[in-house]
């Protein structure tokens, strides 16, 4: 213990106390840790279901979008110790880490100890020291704290850093003794409760379900105005108190029970498929099994053991034969399966939560540094404060930043730290380079809609390359030729002139003078464009169109041959992806709404066909360039993948002129 050094008392040997710990002792403290079980990381060791779902792959502002209660509280942390700032510690300290679905990292061990054993070792090396003995009260004594223990000895400290957790799984040690701690010194406390916490449901529907999980639904609830609260595709399960599962687990964390709300669960089974090809595929099933019981019917659309439960809530007799079920059975039958209606009686009890809800409430704590406004010197980390986030690595994220925070903090350094998401540097001599952004990638990947956010954030301007060809395709139509004759596309190049211009509200596209914009847009004129696009003489047209544009200005262009062809010296280059699947439920429901009768199976089976041919023709084909990013926006909505592309531009172009 090294004289002068400033003593710090961290309560609890969690997620958060081992992390401030290890901060506090690395910026040179003398630290303590107190844990009352007689190992660290009790609850650390079984979260996500024991792989320890570390963070989440994700932007500082995506983050702070995932924390519903008090996310503006948490700024200064999580832009000091980022999700990627989180992921380096780990791999720094020899945890190798892997991003699965919705870009939830674990570690690659799939072994939550592997994490706990990190943090520990972290601490440790750093020169904490643990001392595994139940802490009975902290008490201010003169500038600093007295902590008392279990044997009735007391110890000094010049401050303290609680991070005792919240209530939730107080068999791990989280039962809630920081709140009283805290209470002691002046605190207030927002009442704690259970956040993605399982719900209590109608038994008469859940009980005959119990142990069943169903995938691919869509679950979406509404308080009791019919409000829609969440709706969210994934995974859920039936228990015998009503229902679990991802899904129910993230809709608790909108949901609040306290002022006697209730909410109505509404469960598509069939998200795919809208009502009509439901409908068709229920006839077809009953055809095909017209002399069976209804109860032998439904096999194809539905879980064995959801069978019969169904035709129950449909009130239809399962020995009925299929032939004699009436309409408005099989309309009761379509509407359950897309609509099942299940009504929410409350959340369970806080100590089956994942996370508390509530804690020491975040006015009483400056932002900046984590410490008490009421109590100077006392600090707090993690779960106990009033701050929680979905399910996906947000809320070990909270516990790591603000932990972070804490420590520096508390041992006397700064607590705000690197990763500003400044732009690029300006041209001392005011000299301004024109920047050059390619995002190329396969149909119904969100190129436009990205691109155009880009440009609208940048300030730049956004050129659709596929409206030149798009124009083309028009150009011909209206010439009477057939888009495939190359011969006598090429002969039309040259009568005709094609124009972009862009202002504010984006980009025109003139076809001898006319403005074209709103005739480009159809189906027909997609195919015109997608078979002039593969006459190279057609590429070879619009090149220097597209090449001066660039020239002479900061664009953003998007396509399927930017980053290859048209500016292979792009700034950035991003290849936006997703999976086959997702694309496609994207373009299905966008045509969908405009009203054309299509299935998902065949925008799949046309999109996986286009793919084909669009990265594999012999001109200019759609893949990636070598140095583009891939971004795959498989799980990302639209604002997600702009922060995410935004990152990569800053990243990219750091320390250049713009
Ligand atoms: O992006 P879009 O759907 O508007 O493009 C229309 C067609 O043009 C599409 O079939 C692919 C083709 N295209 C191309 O080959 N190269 C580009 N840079 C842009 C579009």
């Amino acid at each position: 213990m090294g004289a002068g050094k400033t003593r710090i008392a961290v309560i609890g040997a969690g997620a958060a106390g081992m992390t401030a710990a290890g901060t506090a002792a690395s910026c040179g403290a003398d630290v303590t840790v107190f844990e009352k079980n007689r190992v660290p990381g009790k609850k650390l060791a079984i979260t996500g279901k024991g792989r320890c779902n570390v963070i989440n792959n994700c932007t500082v502002p995506e983050f702070l979008e995932n924390v519903p209660r008090n996310p503006k509280f948490l700024y200064t942390a999580v832009s000091g110790f980022s999700p990627a700032d989180i992921m380096d510690f780990f791999e720094g300290l020899g945890v190798r880490l892997k991003t699965e679905r919705g870009r939830r990292v674990f570690p690659c061990s799939d072994r939550a100890g592997e994490i706990v054993d990190a943090l520990y070792r972290y601490s440790e090396s750093a020169g904490a020291s643990f001392v595994f003995d139940k802490v009975r009260g902290i008490e201010r004594a003169g500038e600093g704290f007295e902590i008392r223990l279990s044997d009735g000895g007391t110890e000094w400290f010049d401050r303290v850093i609680l991070a005792t957790g919240g209530l939730s799984y107080p068999l791990t040690g989280s039962d809630g003794d920081g709140y009283v701690f805290a209470g002691r010194l002046g605190h207030g406390l927002i009442e704690p409760r259970g956040s993605l916490v399982p719900l209590e449901a109608d038994r008469d529907i859940c009980s005959p379900l119990m142990g069943l999980t169903l995938k691919n639904i869509v679950f979406s609830a509404a308080d009791d105005k019919g409000r829609e609260v969440y709706s969210e595709f994934g995974e859920m399960l039936f228990t015998h108190f009503g229902i679990s599962g991802p899904v129910v687990l993230s809709a608790s964390a909108h949901m609040d029970f306290s002022k006697g709300s209730r909410y109505t669960a509404k469960i598509d089974l069939k998200p795919a498929l809208d009502m009509k090809t439901l409908d068709r595929r229920i006839l077809s099933d009953f055809s095909k099994y017209a002399n069976r019981d209804a109860s032998n019917a439904l096999d194809d659309l539905l879980p064995k053991k959801l069978i019969l439960p169904m035709l129950s809530f449909c009130g239809i007799d399962p020995h009925k034969k299929v032939n004699l079920i009436t309409k408005e059975e099989r309309r009761r039958l379509l509407e359950n399966l897309k609509s099942l209606s299940i009504r929410i009686l409350g959340a369970r009890p806080v100590r089956e939560a994942v996370i508390t809800s509530g804690g020491i409430p975040v006015k009483e704590i400056d932002p900046k540094t984590m410490q008490s406004k009421l109590v100077p010197g006392l600090y707090f980390a993690g779960e106990i404060i009033d701050c929680d986030g979905y399910t996906g690595g947000y809320n070990l994220g909270i516990a790591f930043s603000t932990a972070r925070l804490a420590g520096k903090s508390a041992a006397g350094s700064s607590g705000t730290g690197k990763n500003s998401l400044s732009g690029s540097g300006q041209d001392k001599k005011g000299k301004r380079k024109t920047m050059k952004i390619a995002i190329d990638g396969p149909g119904g990947a969100g190129k436009s809609y990205l691109a155009k956010q880009i440009a609208k954030r940048l300030g730049i301007i956004y050129v659709d390359t596929g409206a030149l060809y798009r124009t083309v395709g028009l150009a011909v139509k209206r010439a009477g030729i057939d888009p495939h004759d190359t011969e006598g596309v090429v002969s039309l190049l040259g009568t005709f002139s094609i124009e972009m211009e862009h202002n504010d509200n984006g980009q025109s596209v003139l076809l001898d003078g006319e403005d074209v914009g709103g005739l480009i847009r159809t189906q027909e004129i997609s195919m015109y464009a997608s078979a002039v696009s593969a006459i190279p003489k057609v590429r070879e047209y619009l090149f220097s169109a597209q090449r001066e544009i660039a020239e002479k200005n900061s664009v953003v262009m998007d396509g399927r041959d930017i980053g290859t062809v048209i500016l292979p010296d792009a700034d950035v280059k991003i290849f936006l992806t997703a999976s086959p699947e997702t694309r496609a439920m994207r373009r299905f429901l966008e045509l969908k709404e405009k009203g054309p009768d299509v299935t998902y199976e065949q925008v799949l089976s046309e999109m996986t066909e286009r793919d084909r041919n669009d990265s594999t023709r012999e001109v200019a084909p759609a893949v990636a360039a070598e140095d583009a990013v891939v971004l795959d926006n498989t799980d990302l909505d639209g604002e997600a993948t702009a922060d995410r592309a935004v990152e990569i531009i800053r990243e990219k172009t750091e320390g250049k002129n713009f």
